[in-house]
């Protein structure tokens, strides 16, 4: 952990310059407006550790697969979102010296995220032969207009008088450094840079995305000489001008990037330098202001202010601001990666992180096809899902681990065929939407289907055992990954035999309301009775394994005969276990990676009482080391339920400043953007107990102590509600819609427009 950025309400800001550390600044300071995405890199030159890194939505390269040992099933590639041409890049040289700051002498270095207008902006003071000159960076890709991003870069002389050469260039010699062969994944295509037209137009190789960007740029001041330069995937203009002491230049730098995931192909070039010249003409000012407005639109529905800890308001905004720059729903052939568009670990692909954490955040802070969009992506793949069960030989669908169009990229057997309880979470985030938007047509449009070919594929992997007169499901990875191949995971037997019941349920649904649509969907699907049978038998039948002398559900068959050892029994130089122990060990141990049987009580809330929950939380808790950050979230919120408000603020801090303080040394890598989902809901669910349950918004608020006060919003049935909770008592106040009725510590209250709902503590 390093506490390395000043704390800051709404700004993340590192003072002075720590080379060493460069690359997790880089991940903190990245900027995204789920088109595109950079990381926080330099604008000009940089020779030290870095990753450039450019990233641009659904535009991937099917890597070709790397194991030891090839098993039948794998898939033949990885999908990798391709590092794209960098477009922010403007070189700098002053009299005869490079700007490096790798190489050169500077001082007062600030980089500064601010969150709130969503722009990164840079200053230092270099010296050249013994003169000071300020150097001033600001940019935004904008929010509105998402295939325009804009860098303003300036050069002011407090001494001497120099000559200035201003380099702003598009560079397509990009490399993915996670590449499994050192592959470059790119083709060029066309490049013009002439008078008129600065483009530069490269294809992906196999997955053939064409990916258009143009530049122009406009500078304050006359310049001596312009050169234009064309390189292999390479084109920059070189001005070189005077600057006196005291003068400052402006240069400005516009970029557009268009695709052929949205154009036709032959349109894409024409496209990006339309968009380029649009963007110049506007300015950088009123661009900017566009893109101010937009986030503050967004601000205003997702923000969560804190009162009386800034070191948690800061972390919270953190992670607000990087799911929204990361997802914003406008094409729901996009997904959320576990890095967004921070960084290249896992791909820029979609995992169950999706439904199991990233769902509620987009349904209660955004309009309701934002979260449909997540949905339909997955309704998209149901085809592909059916081929991947088939490929394992089993019926209907089965959902990826990981993948970027529907076909599964990973490719560890011990998760790739047997983690399949992400399956249910796909299942469970149709029942999530459903609830919050009463949006029953898309059981009828999409969700009966994708429920159908999954409680398919349940029936077939599950099987009969006459012995115990029970269904089982064996051969499994549950949520913990530290254990594989397991027998009877508890979460994955409950959410398969949940998915069976909500399908029968839907299915009768469908009947009664829709008969003609069921009658089509039931001839599409070729279901029949004895389909019904079977999963209702197995809803009844379904093992679950217990443990008696706790009173708690198992984990999976056989957890207690485990050494039973507790996180407390560990060295501080075992932790973390991935990095500290071998394999075989994690394999051995009884320590739980992530929650496993929390997870399923999280979902299920409603069949554990408070001293059910409890004994299971106090046996899980101590046995979990959390090294998934999709972790604690879930323990916080379950800690919350039971009445534990300190440790479930202790919880919540874990994953809250995560990245901002690098607690997992991992944050270089990038971000972990789908974790940050789980720590909004720490404190909207757990805290503030929100739920919905039979459609209705319900609430439990407490404050944890180190707090004054907190608030947010919540998007709920075309209606934005404001909720406040301080010493004294909770606030409701309805900003938008019609009068409603919701449920706070289970007494129901009407809650009317223009009239605060307050309630005492
Ligand atoms: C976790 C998975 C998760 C993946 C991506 C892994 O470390 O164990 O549950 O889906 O990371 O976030």
């Amino acid at each position: 952990m390093k506490k390395y950025f000043k704390v800051d309400d709404w700004k993340v800001i590192e003072e002075g310059f720590d080379k060493n550390y460069n690359r997790v600044t880089e991940s903190i300071m990245s900027l995204a407006n789920g088109h595109m995405g950079l990381r926080g890199n330099f604008a000009e030159q940089y020779s030290g550790d870095s990753l450039q890194g450019t990233y641009i939505a659904g535009v991937y390269y099917p890597d070709k697969t790397i194991v030891g040992w090839w098993k039948n099933g794998y898939p033949e590639y990885f999908a990798k979102i391709a590092n794209a041409t960098n477009f922010i890049g403007i070189d700098l040289k002053i009299d005869d010296t490079i700007i490096d700051l790798a190489q050169v002498e500077f001082s007062s270095f600030k980089r500064v995220l601010n969150m709130k207008e969503a722009y990164l902006e840079r200053s230092f003071i270099v010296k050249v032969n013994d003169d000071q000159l300020e150097i001033n960076e600001k940019r935004f890709l904008n929010q509105e207009k998402k295939e325009t991003a804009a860098v303003k870069y300036s050069i002011k002389a407090l001494e001497g008088n120099h000559s200035v050469q201003l380099t702003p260039y598009l560079d397509g010699n990009v490399k993915n450094e996670d590449a499994n062969y050192g592959d470059f994944f790119w083709k060029g295509e066309e490049q013009l840079n002439n008078k008129q037209q600065s483009l530069l137009s490269m294809k992906t190789k196999k997955s053939h995305f064409k990916v258009s960007t143009a530049m122009e740029w406009k500078i304050n001041k006359e310049y001596n000489r312009l050169e234009k330069i064309n390189e292999e995937n390479y084109i920059a203009d070189k001005i070189t001008l005077k600057l006196n002491k005291g003068e400052k230049i402006n240069l400005e730098k516009f970029i557009a990037v268009c695709t052929s995931r949205d154009y036709e192909k032959n349109l894409v070039n024409t496209k990006a330098v339309e968009k380029a010249a649009e963007a110049v003409s506007l300015g950088f000012d009123k661009l900017f202001a566009e893109h101010k407005n937009a986030w503050a639109k967004i601000w205003q529905e997702s923000d969560i202010k804190i009162e009386g800890d800034l070191e948690a308001q800061q972390g919270i905004r953190f992670n607000i601001f990087h799911l929204n720059q990361t997802y914003t729903g406008h094409d729901p052939r996009l997904n959320i990666g576990p890095k967004g568009f921070t960084g290249e670990k896992y791909g820029g692909l979609t995992y169950w992180d999706t439904e199991a954490y990233c769902l509620p955040f987009y349904l209660a802070t955004h309009s309701q096809k934002v979260a449909k969009n997540l949905l339909i992506y997955r309704h998209n793949h149901l085809q592909k899902a059916i081929e991947n069960a088939d490929k394992l030989g089993l019926k209907g669908a089965l959902y990826p681990m990981v993948t970027i169009n529907g076909e599964e990229c990973h490719n560890e057997w011990e998760i790739t065929f047997e983690e399949i309880h992400r399956n249910g979470a796909i299942a469970h985030a149709i029942k999530d939407y459903i609830d919050y938007t009463g949006d029953q047509e898309y059981i009828r449009d999409y969700g009966f289907e994708v429920l159908a070919e999954i409680s398919r594929f349940w029936a077939d992997r599950a099987h009969y055992n006459p012995r115990k007169d029970k269904y089982m499901i064996i051969g499994v990875t549950g949520p913990n990954e530290y254990e594989n191949n397991i027998n009877n995971n508890w979460y994955t037997n409950k959410i398969a035999a949940w998915t069976l019941k909500y399908t029968l349920k839907n299915r009768k649904y469908l009947k009664e309301n829709y008969p003609e649509a069921y009658n089509d969907l039931i001839d599409k699907l070729q279901l029949s009775e004895k389909d019904y049978q079977l999963w209702q038998d197995m809803i009844e039948k379904m093992y679950y394994p217990y443990l008696e002398e706790y009173d708690i559900y198992a984990q999976q068959d056989g957890y207690l005969d485990k050494e039973q050892k507790l996180v407390s029994d560990l060295n501080e130089e075992d932790i973390p276990l991935h990095k500290n122990w071998s394999w075989d060990k994690i394999l051995r141990s009884p320590y739980i990676k992530q929650a496993d049987v929390l997870q399923g009580i999280y979902y299920f809330e409603d069949e554990f009482d408070q001293d059910s929950m409890e004994r299971h939380f106090d046996f899980y808790e101590p046995r979990t080391v959390h090294e998934s950050s999709l972790s604690p979230c879930i323990y916080s919120i379950i800690a919350a339920e039971i009445g534990r408000k300190e440790k479930a603020y202790q919880l919540y801090l874990r994953t809250a400043r995560l990245d901002l303080d690098n607690y997992n040394y991992d944050t270089d890598d990038g971000l972990h953007i789908t974790s940050m989902a789980g720590t909004w809901m720490s404190i909207v669910e757990g805290f503030a107990g929100f739920e919905v349950k039979n459609s209705q918004a319900q609430f439990r608020p407490f404050l944890p102590e180190a707090w004054n006060s907190y608030n947010f919003k919540i998007m709920f049935k075309e209606r934005r509600i404001k909720i406040e909770v301080n010493q004294e008592k909770v606030v409701f106040e309805l900003e938008k819609g019609k009068k409603l009725e919701i449920k706070v510590y289970d007494k129901e209250y009407k809650l009317k427009p223009e009239q605060k709902l307050i309630i005492e503590n």
